[in-house]
This record gives C-alpha cells, structure tokens and sequence, in this order.
C-alpha cells in the first residue's frame, strides 16, 4: 500500500495551516506538510502517553541518541553524542540561538536565494545584515560567487542542505570547499539539514559534519519534515568537534525549549520508522517523474528540473503568460502552491509544489494549472 495514499476527503478533516488556510475548494500543495498517516510507531508511543496522563516534561536524552544511531547507520556518520549534540526547540529556533551566539546585530550572514522564506526572518529579522549570493540557474551553490564573498569575512553562512526549495542535495565535493573556505575566513557555517533523509534512492546525502572543515560547522535538524512531525517542536543542535565553545554558549532557554510529546514522536520516527521514510522517498521520487511528464505533455511553458532530494518542486511558470501565476493558479484553477517571491524577488514568476501528495492529487493539481493557463494565460 501506498505512503502517499490518502484521499483529498480523508485530508480534508485535518486542522493543519494546510487544509485550512484556504477556502475548501482550493486543493492545497503549499506548505510543507506531507500528506501521509503517522507512522504507527509514533502514533502509539502518543496513544500509550495520552493514556499515562503523561503530559509533563521530557526527560533525558533519548532523541539525541536515536538521531546519532540513525546518523551512524543511514549516513555512517559518527557522533559524540553528549559532546556534540544539544536537544532544542524547533530548527528555525534552534538556528536563532546558534546565529545569537555566534553573530551580533550589524553582522553579515549569507544566505543562497531562492530560499525557504524563514532564513530571512532569522538574520534580517534580527539586524543582521543580509548577504545573498543567489544560486545558480541550475539551482545550484555558486562556488565562485561564493568564495569571493565569504573571503570578505562575514559573519556567518546559513546553508539549506538539502535546499528548499530546489531539492539540490549539495555534493560532498562542494559541502567541503564551503566548509573549508568558511574556516579559512573565518565565517560561521550554519547547516539547516532537516530535509536529509528525503532524497531519491540512490542518491547519498552528506552531512557538513563528515567533510573536511565540518569539525567547525554547527547543523541543526529535527524529524519535522521526513516524517511530517511540525505539530510537535523538537529539533537537535550538533556542533562539529571543534565546536564546543559556541555549544556552551547557546541561550540556556534554547535547550529547554522541546516538548516532552514531541520529543517522544521525534524519537519513535528515528529509531522505527526509517524503513517507512526510505519508501515515502521512492514514491516522492515517482512523483517527480509523474510531474514532469504532466507538464511535458500538458504544460510545455512550464520549466521544471526535478532537484534529488526534498519533496518540493521549484517550477518556472515565466513562459505561460500569467501575470501573477501563483496567485492566478489559487484564484483561477483552485490550487494553491508556494509563491515564488517568497523565496526571492528575483522569482515571482516560479512557484513551489508540495510533492508530498498522491499520484491522483498531483494530476488533479497540474489538471487546475491548464485551467488556470486556458483561462488567463497569455
Ligand atoms: C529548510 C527548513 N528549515 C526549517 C523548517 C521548519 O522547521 P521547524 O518547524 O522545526 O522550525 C522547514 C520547514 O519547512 C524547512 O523547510
């Protein structure tokens, strides 16, 4: 049986921002959410705390320690547990508290636009100076754009590993030029890694901890979206080796700010549901492949190179002739993807589909993009 399997009636009962932000006849491939049922692992270890009235705080560091052995099998990726890795909030905070420590207001931060909209909220939002060195045209890290600025010395980098909203898995060639030049400038490389284990199979992602010049890198996770957890905040901070000055740092409030819920999700997802993750990342793949020939063979104007991991689609809508295309396919065809612009200025004309779905709601959706293109398209 399908991952992606549920029904547009069945989704429809959901409270979450992306079933109810827009009106009912919207079909709704925006926000990252997936549509898939919780891992029975993880419905049960909720089921069984519901029934203990166990609702108090969390304790110990169990989540740490499913995320390290995860780490070790999938990635063979070795960590100090203790030593490395803090359990926090959610990522965007988590990387608040890494960017407090390790920057000041006036700072410079790089960030690579297009990006998942929050990384300008927690540098710019917070008086750091913005720094882009956009990706790219191929949606890839500009290595050369991006020596020469961070030979200038700025704060920090802010990477997005697997990129959102490309879905570029960065090489391990290109994670160790990025972190050895920021070590050699002395910039702070940031890793926002929460959409690692989503890549095509056979496709191997690389954590900046496992290159060289990653003992300086801080990468901050959680099982939020592989196993579509947002409801419950839970994400790991993991400093490379040489990192245990800015771990010691870290706003004491940051590390208590994970629920004892979520972090009994998160760890259920990590230690029992890798299996599960590995086969909603094969049917994601198919995805890919099931919307690039609907829009091959009904939407030729659209331009779209499907990225190895994440389960999100970055579509160049500029060739169909539609003045605003993410909000003409809302308010036309009824389908709501992510804006362009949000991502960056230079993209209003791209949109961000959400392909976390079912094969059925995935042509439905590109069914509702012809329309929109009959209706307004030039
Ligand atoms: C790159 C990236 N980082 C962080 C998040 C959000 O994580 P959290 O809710 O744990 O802050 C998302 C959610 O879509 C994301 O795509």
């Amino acid at each position: 049986m399908p991952i992606l399997s549920l029904t547009e009636a069945e989704l429809r009962a959901r409270r979450s921002m992306k079933w109810r932000a827009f009106a009912p006849d919207i079909l709704p491939l925006w926000v990252a959410e997936m549509d898939v049922a919780l891992h029975p692992a993880v419905r049960e270890v909720l089921r069984e705390a519901a029934d203990r009235g166990d609702t108090g705080y969390p304790h110990g560091r169990a989540y740490a320690e499913a995320f390290a052995a995860m780490a070790a099998e999938v990635w063979g990726l070795q960590l100090d547990g203790p030593r490395q890795i803090k359990q926090s909030g959610d990522v965007m905070n988590g990387i608040l508290a890494v960017l407090s420590t390790t920057t000041a207001p006036g700072d410079r931060v790089v960030i690579n636009p297009p990006v998942y909209p929050p990384f300008r909220q927690v540098t710019g939002g917070y008086d750091r100076q913005i720094v882009e060195v956009p990706l790219t045209e191929a949606g890839r890290l500009d290595l050369p754009a991006l020596t020469e600025v961070l030979a200038t010395r700025p704060a920090a980098y802010l990477l997005c590993s697997p990129h959102n909203p490309t879905g570029a898995v960065h090489t391990r060639a290109e994670l160790e030029t990025v972190a050895t030049t920021c070590h050699e400038y002395g910039v702070q490389l940031v890793v926002d890694e929460i959409h690692a284990r989503i890549v095509d199979p056979g496709v191997r992602f690389t954590s900046a901890l496992d290159v060289p010049g990653g003992e300086h890198a801080v990468v901050v996770t959680s099982a939020g979206k592989a196993w579509n957890l947002p409801a419950f905040k839970a994400g790991l901070i993991i400093g490379g080796l040489q990192t245990s000055d800015i771990l010691a740092k870290l706003p004491p409030l940051a590390l208590q700010a994970m629920g004892h819920w979520a972090s009994m999700a998160h760890t259920a997802a990590m230690r029992e549901a890798q299996d599960w993750v590995d086969q909603v990342s094969a049917e994601i793949a198919a995805n890919k492949v099931l919307l690039a020939e609907l829009l091959a063979s009904t939407l030729p104007g659209a331009r779209y190179q499907p990225g190895e991991g994440t389960y999100l689609a970055w579509v160049d809508c500029t060739a169909l002739g539609l003045p605003h295309p993410a909000h003409d396919f809302r308010e036309v065809g009824r389908v709501a993807f992510s804006p362009g612009r949000d991502f960056s200025a230079a993209h209003s004309q791209w949109v961000r589909i959400n392909l976390a779905c079912s094969p059925t709601l995935l042509t439905e959706a590109v069914d509702r993009m012809v329309a929109t293109v009959e209706a307004v398209g030039a």
